[in-house]
C-alpha cells in the first residue's frame, strides 16, 4: 500500500474526462492495489471522496466515505463505497446548499448547490453491477466526486464565488462546515 500523489488545480489530467474501466483491466492485481491505495490515501488525508483524476489517474474510479471526517466535523458517516463507471441519473429538482472543499484545491471552501436525490449506477470493484438512489449528504459527495470523472471541480458548480473561502476565514466567520438549506 502506499499513498498516492495528489493532483491540485492546475493540473491538466483535472480537467480531463476520464476513461472507462474495462473488465480485462479491472482483473488485473495492480488495478486491485491502485484502489486499496486510493482508500488509503483518502483515509490519510482525511477526504470524503477520491476520485482516479485527481491521482493522476484518468479513470471512471471513485472512492468515497464518512466517518468522523477531521477536515469536514458534523459531517454524516457513510459506509465505503467504491463505484466504477458511475453514472447519475433522475436528478430531483430539489436543490440543497452545502459548503465543500477538495482535495485538489487546497484550503479552500465554497457554497455550491447540489440536486438533492439521485439515482446511481455503476459497478464495484469486482465489475458486478451497482445500482441504488443516494439523497443528502451522499448524494452530494457522488456528485462531487463524479464531478471529476467529467473534468469539473466543485468551483465550476458555484453560481458565484462570493462565499469563496480560505479554510482559516471559514473557521473564524463561518458557523458550521456543513450546512444545508
Ligand atoms: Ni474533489
Amino acid at each position: 500500500m502506499s499513498l498516492l500523489k495528489i493532483a491540485k488545480l492546475g493540473s491538466p489530467i483535472l480537467r480531463k474526462t476520464a476513461e472507462p474501466v474495462t473488465s480485462e483491466e479491472c482483473q488485473k492485481i495492480e488495478f486491485q492495489r491502485f484502489i486499496d491505495d486510493m482508500i488509503e490515501t483518502m483515509e490519510k488525508l482525511d477526504g470524503l471522496g477520491l476520485a482516479a483524476p485527481q491521482v493522476f489517474q484518468s479513470k471512471q474510479l471513485v472512492v468515497l466515505k464518512s466517518q468522523g471526517n477531521f477536515r469536514y466535523p458534523g459531517a454524516p458517516d457513510f459506509p465505503l463505497l467504491i463505484l466504477l463507471n458511475p453514472k447519475l441519473t433522475d436528478l430531483s429538482d430539489q436543490m440543497i446548499e452545502g459548503w465543500e472543499g477538495c482535495l485538489s484545491v487546497d484550503n479552500l471552501r465554497g457554497k455550491v448547490k447540489r440536486h438533492a436525490k439521485i439515482k446511481v449506477s455503476g459497478f464495484d470493484r469486482n465489475m458486478n453491477p451497482l445500482s441504488f438512489d443516494a439523497e443528502g449528504f451522499l448524494a452530494v459527495v457522488l456528485q462531487h466526486e463524479t464531478d471529476h470523472l467529467l473534468g469539473k471541480v466543485f468551483l465550476d458548480r458555484m453560481d458565484d464565488f462570493s462565499t469563496l473561502t480560505h479554510l482559516a476565514e471559514f473557521e473564524r466567520h463561518w458557523i458550521s462546515p456543513i450546512e444545508t438549506v
